[in-house]
């Protein structure tokens, strides 16, 4: 199966609604390549409006975050049928900010990813070191650990649906960008367990983006390694036409 090349844009909590709507039609204006799966993650009160609005068949709308409950006193939180119900078909799941600043643990995560695909959202599922880690050498262990424990909660099937997104967090919203040789080291590497522990058939099917200060400058470089399957964009896609530029750069 040949995997999906994908710019997915990660807007955070950036834009109020009606900057969101301005964002994303402006986005539609400019070529996209019908090529390129385009993902607009966008905070939740914008995602309903989103969802309404004319765009190329190839734009899907994304949650950022979702809880595992389906119903019920969860003050605050936002369950998968209410996403689905909002137009929504993605969802990032274990970004490196709701690990740090929400405590969100590996085994939370994997229910996550299990309760998204359990109400046909296609999880975004982040993972990625720190500086220190990265200093000490222990990198490629480290992600590989992380999703190690999530998966462990997930079927073959399951994983196989997953989309994986590899951010390495020295280099979110930092400027510095991991090279391309490093961003390909890490990806080949989550290939190589996704081969070992799933088959070869589900390790080449699944798109493996990398996150961390990705620009048009050098989204073409980076897309152009061999594990690289496209980027999860925060700063630079908040700006239509950069965002454009990369969705372009494969
Ligand atoms: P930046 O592109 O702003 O570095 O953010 C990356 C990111 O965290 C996307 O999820």
């Amino acid at each position: 199966m040949k995997r999906k090349n994908i710019a997915a844009a990660n807007w955070k909590m950036n834009t109020t609604v009606q900057e969101g709507i301005k964002l994303l039609e402006d986005l539609c204006q400019q070529s996209l390549n019908s090529e390129t799966q385009v993902v607009i993650c966008a905070p939740a009160t914008h995602l309903h409006g989103l969802g309404l609005i004319e765009s190329p068949a190839n734009v899907a709308i994304g949650g950022q975050n979702m809880y595992t409950k389906e119903k019920g006193a969860y003050t605050g939180e936002i369950s998968g049928s209410m996403l689905v119900s909002a137009g929504v078909s993605y969802v990032v799941v274990g970004h490196s900010e709701r690990r740090s600043y929400f405590a969100e643990s590996n085994d939370f995560l994997g229910e996550k990813a299990k309760s998204a695909l359990a109400h046909g959202l296609t999880p975004i599922f982040c993972c990625g070191e720190g500086l220190e880690i990265r200093k000490a050498g222990n990198h490629v262990s480290h992600v590989i650990a992380q999703l190690k424990a999530s998966f462990a909660l997930l079927s073959d099937e399951e994983v196989a649906q997953l989309v994986i997104a590899y951010e390495p967090i020295w280099a979110i919203g930092t400027g510095e960008t991991a090279s391309p040789e490093q961003a390909q080291e890490m990806h080949a590497a989550i290939r190589a367990f996704l081969t070992e522990a799933y088959g070869s058939e589900t390790a080449e099917g699944i798109s493996i983006l990398y996150g961390g200060s990705v620009k048009p400058a050098n989204a073409k470089e980076i897309f152009g390694q061999a594990d690289v399957d496209g980027g999860l964009v925060g700063g630079a896609s908040l700006d239509p036409e950069g965002f454009a530029a990369i969705i372009n750069s494969f």
